[in-house]
Formats: C-alpha cells, structure tokens, sequence
C-alpha cells in the first residue's frame, strides 16, 4: 500500500513524502470525518443508499478493527487518509472508491486536525485543572505560613506560602482560557472545501459540521485548507503555559535545595547521584523547565512553516502535525508530572518562616509606621534604611536606639515590624484567591 494517486515515487521521495508516522495518531477522527462525509453524501443523494451503507459499515469496521488491535496501520501507506481509504476499498470493494466523491485529502485533513486538537485541548484542560487542584489545596493548608516574598531573588516583604502558590495557579488559570479561546475559533470545518475551490455536486456542509460537532463550515474554501492559524495559537498557548511551568519548576529547584530548605520534593519525583550518596536530584523540575525550550521551537517552527505561502495547501503544510503533535505531547506530559509532584511536596513553614524573619523584611512595615506618624515617606524610607544598615533585626532594637533614629517612634513600632502583624496588615486575600480557584474548578 502506498499513494492514492497511482504515480510512481523514488524510495528517498517516498519516506520525504511520507507522513503516516506522525499523522497515523488521527485515524479516529480521520473515520469519524469519513463517517460524517459518507452519510452527508447518501442523505444528498450522491451516493446510493447501498453504497452508503457499505461505506458507513466498512468504515465501522476499520474503527472497531483499529480499536481492538486486530487490523495494524500500514506505515507504508503515504498517510493515514491513504491507509484507512485504501483498507475500506480492500474490505468492501467499488463503494470503498466512492467514499471520497466530493472532497479532497485538503480538507480532509484540515478537519481531521481541528478534530484531533479540540480533543487535546479538552485533555489538556482537564490536566491544567487537575494543576490548579493540587495546588490549591496546598495552598489552603498553608494559606497563613509565612514566608519572604522576593524581588530581584532578595527577600523583599513578606507573604504566606498560601498567597504564594496562589499566583501559579493563576498563571495555569489563564493557560486554560487561553486553550479555551483557541478551540472556539478552531470550531469550524473545512469539509466541503475540497482541494481549494469547493464541489460541483450538491453537498450540505451544515449538515456535516453539525453531525462532526463543529459550530457551523469554515465560509472561504480556500480558507479552509489553508489555515492553519489554530495550530499556532494553540501552540502560543503551550508555550507560554511551558514558560508558566517552568518559572514553577525553577522555584521548586530552588526551594527544595539546602539553600531555602523550603519543600521536600515527593519520593518518586527526584533521583539520586550515582556519586554523591547525600544527592536528591529535582530532575523532574529541571526537566520541565527544560522541556520548554522544545515548545519554543515547536512555535516558531510551526510560524516558520506558514510563513510566506501562497493560498491555497501546500505540501509545507504536512509539518504542521510534527510541531503541534510534539507540543501537545510535550505540554500534556509536564503537566501530568508536575500535579502529583506539587500535590506530593511537602512544606517547612519552619524554614520559611525563619528566611522571613531575617533580610530585613519589615522595613517597609518600620518606614510605613512612620508615615503613619505623619513623617513624610522619603524621610521615613531614609530612616528605616538607617536602621538596616545597623545590621540588627528590626525587632531587637531598643526604643531608645529607634528614637535615635528618628522622634517619632514609639512603643507601637515593636507591632509595626512583628512579622505577623505585617503579613496581616496587607491583608492578602487568599480566600477569595482561594474561592476564585474554586469556581474555576467547578467549571472545568
Ligand atoms: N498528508 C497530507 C498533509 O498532512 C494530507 C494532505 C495531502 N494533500 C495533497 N494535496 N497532497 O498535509
């Protein structure tokens, strides 16, 4: 098995032509859009209704064959189009040979591929939302845990570990609207379409959007086939929720080291040295981290691919798959790691909140205090930095050294820099943060 055109091909053009390997993983929805074709066809009259039904249970056959193993792809079938409407004709005969009446492998795999990635969209929703799950609820446990909040990698001012996971939540909160916007514009089809130019035979394209789920044809014909804007929006989407888990992944690197002492990463998602006897290795962190770069390139390879071609298909366009297919994989993979790795970790607030109680992070809180004492802001940033530059924790300092420094203290500034009290002033509003999640899991 190989072409369905009939012409003959040298063996080094066959496998430059060839895209079975990537694209065989579509061979649900390429029957499923046959299906719709073939039963749209019959109701128009274009195909008999013997011929219909011969069509529709080959077609059910090769799913069911498919599905239980007992039929294998031929990779040597140029794609999966070939495959499944060679292997009907084989099973069923002439009707096989008419299935295709009225459409082209154009838009044919132009609808096989919104199909095939509405589909992994929803997983990967799924998957963003377990995500938010297991950080939510460690979030809720650790909602008050103090911690130091960072600018520049310096401890900055302080905030509660719950705050904190909060705002990775909403990272993958807004990767998931994102995903979600993308399917809406992809759910459209292309049948209909055919090579560029639509059909001269009397076919209802309403009838096979609706019956392949699709809110209604894409209206240009030669838009249909050549679009592929999708891809690259669902790949802009990977890659920037990649960048949102790597940015999550390096803050577990760092905070499971020595260093920050932060979180235990879960057995079974480190490994060990085969050196250093002491080593627990955050691979999985670093690799999702690393595995970002990847989603990069499948972006700018899928942009570099459509760059430039004329309207309508292109031969080009069969590299959309390997892009798309590898950042889907890619980003699916990570996300499904990095759910139990959270939802696994395990907390020092200890730790935290003993880097909390050093660095200085209640300075703002002692400048803050006396503006509240009617010192102009500069004058009491200048104070405060005085004060620092002592060295001495804000919190053991002596009234008298405080009003050294400046008149305006007094006693009220020992709960100006209590590190509980700071943290309770800002009054972060981790539970509406937490009841945001909440409606967002519900949603989903
Ligand atoms: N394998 C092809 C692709 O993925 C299917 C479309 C082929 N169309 C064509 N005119 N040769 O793009």
């Amino acid at each position: 098995m190989n072409n369905l055109w009939g012409g003959a091909i040298a063996d080094a053009a066959r496998e430059l032509n060839s895209s079975i390997a990537v694209d065989s993983r579509m061979w649900r929805e390429d029957i499923q859009g046959s299906l719709a074709h073939a039963a749209m066809l019959t109701k128009q009259g274009i195909l008999s209704e013997a011929d219909g039904a011969a069509i529709k249970a080959g077609l059910e056959g090769i799913l069911a064959d498919l599905e239980s193993g007992a039929l294998a792809i031929d990779m040597t079938a140029e794609d999966i189009h070939t495959f499944v409407e060679m292997t009907l004709t084989a099973r069923i005969g002439e009707a096989g040979k008419r299935l295709h009446t009225a459409r082209s492998r154009n838009d044919q795999v132009a609808t096989d591929l919104r199909l095939y990635t509405r589909g992994q969209i929803d997983a990967l929703v799924g998957l963003i939302r377990e995500a938010v799950a297991a950080i939510h609820d460690k979030a809720a446990a650790y909602a008050d845990a103090v911690m130091p909040g960072y600018t520049h990698l310096q401890r900055a001012q302080p905030v509660t570990f719950g705050h904190y996971l909060c705002a990775w939540a909403m990272m993958l909160v807004r990767d998931a609207g994102r995903l979600s916007d993308a399917r809406k514009r992809l759910n459209q089809c292309p049948l209909g379409a055919c090579a560029l130019a639509g059909t001269t035979f009397p076919i209802d394209r309403d009838m096979t959007a609706a019956a392949l789920g699709f809110d209604g044809p894409v209206l240009n014909s030669l838009d249909a086939v050549s679009d592929r804007d999708f891809c690259v929006e669902v790949l802009s989407a990977l890659a920037l929720l990649a960048a949102h888990m790597s940015r999550m992944a390096e803050e577990l690197v760092l905070w499971s080291s020595l260093e920050f002492g932060f979180v235990t990463l879960p057995e079974g998602f480190v490994t060990g040295s085969s050196i250093m006897p002491q080593k627990k290795n955050p691979d999985m962190a670093e690799l999702i981290r690393g595995k970002t770069g990847r989603v990069y390139g499948d972006l700018m390879g899928m942009l570099t691919v459509l760059k430039g071609l004329p309207l309508a298909y292109n031969k080009d366009m069969q590299e959309d798959k390997q892009a798309l297919f590898d950042g889907l994989d890619t980003a699916a993979l990570c996300l499904s790691v990095l759910s139990p790795m959270i939802a696994g970790m395990e907390p020092h607030p200890d730790a935290m909140r003993k880097a909390a109680g050093a660095g200085f992070i209640n300075a703002t809180d002692c400048a803050d205090y006396l503006v509240g004492r009617g010192v102009p802001f500069r004058e009491a940033y200048a104070v405060a930095a005085k004060l620092v530059h002592g060295g001495k924790p804000l919190e053991d300092l002596s009234l008298e050294e405080y009003r050294a420094a400046h008149p305006a203290f007094d006693e009220g500034v020992y709960a100006a820099v209590d590190l509980d009290a700071c943290v309770k002033r800002r009054n972060l509003p981790v539970d509406e943060e937490l009841a945001a999640l909440e409606t967002f899991l519900k949603e989903q």
